[in-house]
């Protein structure tokens, strides 16, 4: 039985055997169509969700498999007060595979010692968000061609940003990739997350200058300032808006770069850039379900 709490519970062989079974999901939807007929899925989601929680639930469905859970944790026992080690024994009497998200670092990791069937962290607070990762690499891989050699802008809130340290995590075992770490001086992404850059000597850059290295980059990954992981209010006024994407701005980009969110948005691109073929965003957001479909039947050890 396996676990994926972080990107690093799978090789890189692993991931680019998933990659291959989403895009053979995406071109031979009929041949997935009852693989999980009998088996369910639990979501334990105690913080929200729109696309992890829904692509994972539209992922069992179309696998012919069934949905429980809950998408707040008001919604469950532990509003009373309940652990999620005893959540997690009692949850996998009933489901045969769990996706957990919680605002705590590390809840994933902890259901997993304690759960008899998979658990898939679906995002643990500003830590990590492994299947967000994969997704995203299905995303470049299917729109650059390839996960090697380029250069990588990730731009926002990096300190915070679970898909932001899942990413790095994933891309720096990739030969040639570089990574453009774009935030404000407070925001900037945390020395334990730069460990595998450093050790691998992969080449990054630190800035708080966006437009300064734009037309450096081949993907530009953005991403929210994220109020709900601040201790005080003021500073997330004042950083909220560090970086707002613009026509203007892109202006200096290449042709082919691609511009990747794992959303929500708020402010931080400009929705007249969504017209633009360089925006990916909502095509990433599609992705999610094909490649969550595929680990779904790797953890279960279900064949095609
Ligand atoms: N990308 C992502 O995790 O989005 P949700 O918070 O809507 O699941």
């Amino acid at each position: 039985m396996r676990h994926i709490t972080s990107i690093t519970d799978l090789s890189i062989a692993e991931i680019d055997e998933l990659i291959l079974t989403a895009n053979d999901i995406i071109a031979h939807p009929d041949k997935y169509r009852e693989l999980c007929r009998h088996k369910k899925l639990a979501t334990l989601f105690y913080e929200p969700s729109t696309r992890t929680r829904l692509s994972f639930e539209a992922a069992m469905y179309e696998l012919g498999g069934q949905v429980l859970g809950f998408s707040e944790a008001a919604s469950s026992s532990a509003a009373k007060g309940e652990s999620v080690a005893d959540t997690i024994r009692t949850v996998c009497c009933y489901a045969d595979i769990i996706a957990m998200r919680h605002p705590k670092e590390g809840a994933p990791t902890v259901a997993a010692l304690h759960a008899t069937v998979p658990v898939i962290n679906a995002g643990d607070g500003g830590h990590n968000h492994p299947t967000q990762t994969l997704t995203d690499l299905l995303t470049i891989q299917a729109e650059k061609g390839r996960l090697d050699h380029m250069t990588v802008g990730l731009c926002g809130d990096l300190k915070f940003g679970r898909t932001v340290h899942s990413l790095i995590t994933a891309m720096c075992r990739y030969p040639g990739v570089q990574f453009v770490l774009i935030s404000p001086e407070e925001l900037k992404v945390p020395s334990y997350v730069k460990i595998p850059l450093k050790s691998g000597n992969v080449p990054y850059t630190q800035t708080t200058d966006l437009a300064s290295v734009m037309p450096e980059l081949d993907v530009l990954y953005m991403t929210r300032v994220q109020r709900e992981r601040f201790f005080n209010e003021d500073d997330y006024v004042r950083l909220k808006d560090s970086y707002i994407l613009t026509p203007e701005k892109l202006e200096s980009a290449r042709p082919d770069l691609i511009i990747l969110h794992p959303l929500p948005r708020v402010n931080e691109i400009a929705v007249a850039i969504d017209e633009d073929p360089r925006a990916k965003y909502f095509k990433q957001a599609l992705y999610g379900k094909f490649v969550r479909m595929a680990l779904i039947l790797k953890l279960l050890e279900v064949h095609a």
